[in-house]
């Protein structure tokens, strides 16, 4: 059973970062502990208790290393796009202010994606293109909590992750480099794991609360 760090349940769900600088490449990350996370994402909960979640773990060098490249061609498409972090720009200059250590930190996890060193992809059977919106809330809605509480529980072994989606702007290319079916499997992101420099983390810049709750009423 690896450690776990000293955080109260509220310092783990505010302080667990998209976290790409602070990735050590250096120290190897063992199975145990990602299969550990793993058993911690599968108590997340599930759409009709389907269990429809499955993770691609990745550590072969020559895979990761084909999936970097792919990722790096999603990042020059990601760049071009107005949803991309380097071309939004928010009303509260806190918010703005924000923006460019974001790129600067995805910039360096798209330049150095190849060195990190396991990636959990989780997928889902069955494609949500075309679906109904309540077809896609039972899709999503099931594999987004489980890679979040695998993240949560890396977190607190000491490991960083971030949720990553850009490579899916060639997900079939990514799906033959894994042997992933791709017309029967859906891959819902790529998250790089390693453990960090330091574990200090603190909680991020967020909106008022104010602007974001309706209460009753819209
Ligand atoms: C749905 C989703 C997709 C994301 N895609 C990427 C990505 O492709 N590459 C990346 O570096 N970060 C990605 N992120 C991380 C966000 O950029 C990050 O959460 C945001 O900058 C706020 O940082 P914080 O989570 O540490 O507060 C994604 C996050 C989410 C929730």
């Amino acid at each position: 059973m690896a450690m776990l760090l000293p955080l109260t349940v509220d310092e783990l769900l505010t302080t667990t970062r998209a976290v790409r600088k602070r990735l050590d490449f250096t120290q190897p990350v063992e199975r145990e502990v990602i299969l550990d996370c793993l058993a911690i994402a599968q108590q997340a909960p599930t759409a009709s208790n389907m269990q429809n979640w499955h993770f691609v773990v990745v550590t072969d060098p020559a895979k990761r290393a084909a999936l970097a490249e792919i990722y790096r061609k999603g990042w020059n498409i990601y760049l071009t796009l107005p949803v991309a972090a380097p071309n939004l720009t928010f009303p509260n200059p806190a918010h703005q202010a924000m923006q460019p250590r974001v790129t600067a930190s995805a910039r360096y996890l798209a330049d150095h994606f190849h060195e990190v060193p396991v990636y959990v992809i989780p997928c889902f059977m069955g494609r949500s293109e075309n679906q109904p919106a309540v077809m896609q809330s039972a899709l999503w809605g099931t594999v987004g909590p489980a890679a979040w509480s695998f993240m949560l529980a890396a977190r607190a072994r000491g490991l960083g992750t971030v949720w990553t989606c850009i490579h899916l702007f060639f997900e079939e290319e990514a799906a033959q480099v894994l042997g992933i079916p791709f017309a029967e499997v859906t891959q819902a992101c790529l998250i790089p794991v390693a453990y960090t420099h330091g574990t200090d983390f603190k909680p991020g810049w967020r909106e008022p609360l104010s602007t974001t709750v309706h209460w009753d009423t819209w």
